[in-house]
């Protein structure tokens, strides 16, 4: 099959990685890559079911296809991504038009079930096994989330130096708000070895730097030669990975922050200080009412370890604001903690009830959006103003960063520092993928702007060396 095909990936990093694996499996198979929609014959949308707003779009989106495919009989028009395993049926109901529906779980089946389609075997769907359903086992359940080791293609990622690699699948947290651990099915850890080698290929074709994804990535556990490896042991192997020098990972659950994984992240030359530690929120009644194990002041209690481990260290968090009953006392210990914490960012999102989520079944959605929105723009705004502050500060300061593509205006490049703030500057294009030793010289609350001092390895101011 040398049909073109174009992937249009809504949702996560996970979401982004697996867009960039379906490629990847596509091309093994003889597909090419459209240059746009326009000229795609196959055209896959990897979607996201986190909110409802988001599956939203990609049903209208869905809907405006409907004429295209009345003039591409031949067309293929797929759905895969965490929407696919939640509303399987529900998509080919709303979208008749739809030819392949496939789970997070069956993503390597993508490739045969297009190809079925394209034959005129009509609609094809490959998702999971639903984990609450009683009379399944849960090893069957497991084996239904398939884990594959991954085909990496160069040419399937948008920069050759740097690349995400999934060390977990699913997750067995279920906060109460969330989808996930029914779409993305039982946590399972990949074995140490395979995760290496994998990062062997990505240095051999060029890559510097590396993110490796689970969504309780802290809690990654394997089993090798009947010893356990943690993740601290995960990221001291791939420290010896000859070319590899940025390693960062995500996300963290707060209980999962170990002394000797904070240990690692001081000591080794390769992993960044910059830890995403989502609190979701702020107030005891809440975090229990989430599902979340863990109380606001021993949260409080672990960014100060992390503070005190890693001078310089960058923490990032998730909250959710207007989440079920949140009086405004509640809402305002999420700004005291925010206040306290001095994140780095902070990605605020306004709670969406989820159906099949415990959250949904046992609480009612009685925040109105108003008071969300108004919620969701007063932490934006307490956390802008920290933004800012920290930025300024940096002003003056030498920072290491990775140069990683172009800025907004013409002549403009962009990097990051080993704490992933942005740096725009004026350089030529061919030190994109490069380290450059940059001093600041201004900032806004999101962007640094900077200058270059030298290329390569000197030392930077925020955070430790990046490498
Ligand atoms: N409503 C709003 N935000 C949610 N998140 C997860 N589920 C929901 C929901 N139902 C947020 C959490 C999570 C981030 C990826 O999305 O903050 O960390
Ligand atoms: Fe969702 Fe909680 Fe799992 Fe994160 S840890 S994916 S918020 S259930």
């Amino acid at each position: 099959m040398n049909k073109k095909f174009h992937i249009v990936t809504t949702g996560c990093q996970m979401n982004v990685l697996d867009s960039e694996l379906a490629a990847a499996l596509l091309i093994s198979r003889g597909y090419t890559k459209a240059e746009s929609q326009k000229e795609a014959e196959v055209i896959l949308f990897n979607t996201c079911s986190v909110r409802e707003h988001a599956e939203e779009k990609i049903y209208s989106a869905l809907g405006r296809l409907k004429h295209w495919k009345s003039h591409h009989p031949d067309g293929v028009i797929g759905v895969f991504g965490c929407m696919a395993q939640k509303d399987r049926w529900v998509i080919f109901r709303r979208a008749p038009h739809v030819d392949v529906v496939v789970g997070p779980g069956q993503l390597d089946r993508l490739p045969d079930l297009v190809e079925a389609a394209s034959m005129g075997e009509g609609p094809q769907m490959a998702v999971s096994i639903d984990r609450f359903r009683k009379r399944e086992s849960a090893g069957a359940v497991r084996e239904s989330f398939r884990q594959y080791d991954p085909i990496r293609l160069s040419e399937t990622r948008p920069r050759l130096f740097q690349a995400m690699v999934r060390i977990m699948f699913g997750c067995d947290r279920f906060c109460s708000y969330c989808i996930v651990p029914s779409v993305r099915g039982p946590e399972q850890s990949r074995p140490a070895d395979e995760i290496v080698r994998e990062i062997r290929t990505l240095a051999d074709q060029g890559c510097v730097e590396v993110t490796l994804l689970g969504q309780s990535v802290n809690l990654y556990k394997s089993q090798e030669g009947g010893k356990t490896v943690a993740l601290a042991d995960l990221l001291e192997r791939i420290d010896g990975i000859g070319g590899i020098r940025r390693v960062r990972f995500v996300s963290n659950y707060p209980t999962g922050m170990t002394d000797a994984l904070l240990q690692a992240v001081r000591d080794l030359p390769t992993a960044v200080p910059y830890l995403h530690v989502p609190a979701q929120h702020g107030a005891d009644s809440v975090l229990k009412r989430m599902n979340r194990h863990y109380t606001a002041a021993q949260y409080r209690e672990l960014t100060a370890r992390i503070y005190e481990t890693i001078p310089g260290a960058a923490i990032t968090s998730d909250f959710i604001v207007g989440f079920c009953g949140e009086t405004e006392e509640e809402f305002q210990e999420t700004v005291r903690l925010v206040r306290d914490t001095r994140f780095k960012n902070s990605f605020i999102f306004k709670y969406s009830e989820r159906s099949g989520t415990k959250s949904a079944e046992l609480f009612d959605d009685d925040v109105p959006d108003e008071v969300k929105r108004r919620r969701n723009n007063e932490l934006l705004a307490v956390q802008d103003a920290i933004s800012a502050e920290a930025h300024r500060a940096l002003v003056g300061r030498t920072v290491e960063i990775l140069v990683d593509g172009r800025g907004k205006k013409d002549g403009q490049l962009s990097g990051r520092t080993p704490t992933d703030r942005i740096v725009v500057f004026d350089g030529p294009d061919s030190l994109i993928g490069t380290f450059q030793t940059m001093e600041i010289v201004d900032s806004t609350p999101f962007t640094l702007f900077g200058q270059i001092k030298s290329s390569g390895d000197a030392g930077s101011d925020d955070g430790k060396r990046g490498g």
